[in-house]
């Protein structure tokens, strides 16, 4: 039998869910024959989608000195990796634009923290396993999804955690989490996504992010490390960078990665605050 909690997100009748364009665009881009014209086809359907990929392609981000105007342009430009992962973070930051005005709770930081995740999750992909580099983005940005659902509509739960926290203020979320409930926001979070039929991998590393990593399951491996990466890895005030605890059971695929991890790593946070700056400067339009 499902938790009550599952019984009682299938109960909400205005869930969020994904616009078809990302299904559309996930779907194509699992067919490696796919063309630029398909792709391209699929953006032209969305016109609000379509302006976005523009301004993306034409932001100082890319740095080209003409105004690009063509989709198809924009799309080789980009590449089919970037294109998908415009598409999913503009969908999914719109359909969880916060409506609740929650005292501890900054949308921005957290979508901070997920493109965060998302960039270095995508990051280690491209240098230890290319084939899920989609994958990673896309559930780099949603692995902490089920935060969201908590907050937008259990949020007499979500203040208990922060209260929790509070309390004590050495335990994390997730600690908190099971001191309330047996169900903890990476549960919730997978749950959803399941329902949005995106691929099982993703919604397993959505699951697992805060489990031990597992070196069967790649992408839950990549996202758990990241997610920790970007909650401990702070420069020193020279801006050196030192690998944080708790990475001893890191899977052999990822240790070159993780071994050069100072030289990489101060420079992904700028390319995260860009594009932070990005999509947040265009979420609601
Ligand atoms: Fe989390
Ligand atoms: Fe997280």
């Amino acid at each position: 039998m499902k938790p009550v909690f599952f019984q009682q997100i299938d109960r909400i009748r205005e869930l969020p869910s994904l616009p078809a364009i990302v299904f559309k665009v996930n779907h194509l881009l699992q067919d490696l024959s796919t063309t630029a014209d398909q792709l391209t086809r699929i953006i032209e359907t969305d016109q609000a989608m379509a302006a976005k990929i523009l301004k993306l392609v034409n932001s100082s981000f890319y740095g080209f000195n003409s105004t690009i105007s063509s989709i198809n342009t924009a799309v080789i430009i980009l590449g089919f990796n970037m294109v998908q992962h415009a598409v999913v973070s503009f969908s999914v930051m719109k359909a969880f634009s916060l409506k609740k005005n929650l005292k501890r709770f900054n949308i921005m930081d957290f979508w901070h923290h997920s493109l965060a995740v998302s960039v270095i999750s995508k990051y280690l992909a491209d240098h230890a396993d290319k084939t899920l580099s989609s994958d990673c983005f896309t559930a780099g940005l949603l692995h902490d999804i089920g935060k969201l659902i908590l907050a937008e509509y259990f949020p007499e739960h979500f203040e208990k955690i922060w209260l929790t926290m509070d309390e004590s203020p050495d335990i994390s979320f997730i600690d908190a989490e099971k001191m309330e409930n047996n169900v903890n926001h990476a549960e919730i979070g997978a749950y959803l996504v399941g329902k949005w039929l995106l691929p099982q991998p993703l919604v397993d590393a959505i699951r697992d992010h805060h489990s031990a990593f597992s070196g069967d399951h790649r992408i839950s491996a990549i996202i758990g490390i990241a997610n920790l990466l970007v909650h401990t890895c702070c420069p020193d005030p020279e801006g050196r960078i030192a690998l944080p605890d708790g990475l001893s059971d890191a899977p052999a695929f990822l240790l070159p990665q993780l071994q050069t991890l100072p030289q990489w790593y101060p420079r992904l946070q700028v390319e995260i605050a860009a594009t932070c700056q990005f999509f947040s400067a265009h979420q609601n339009e």
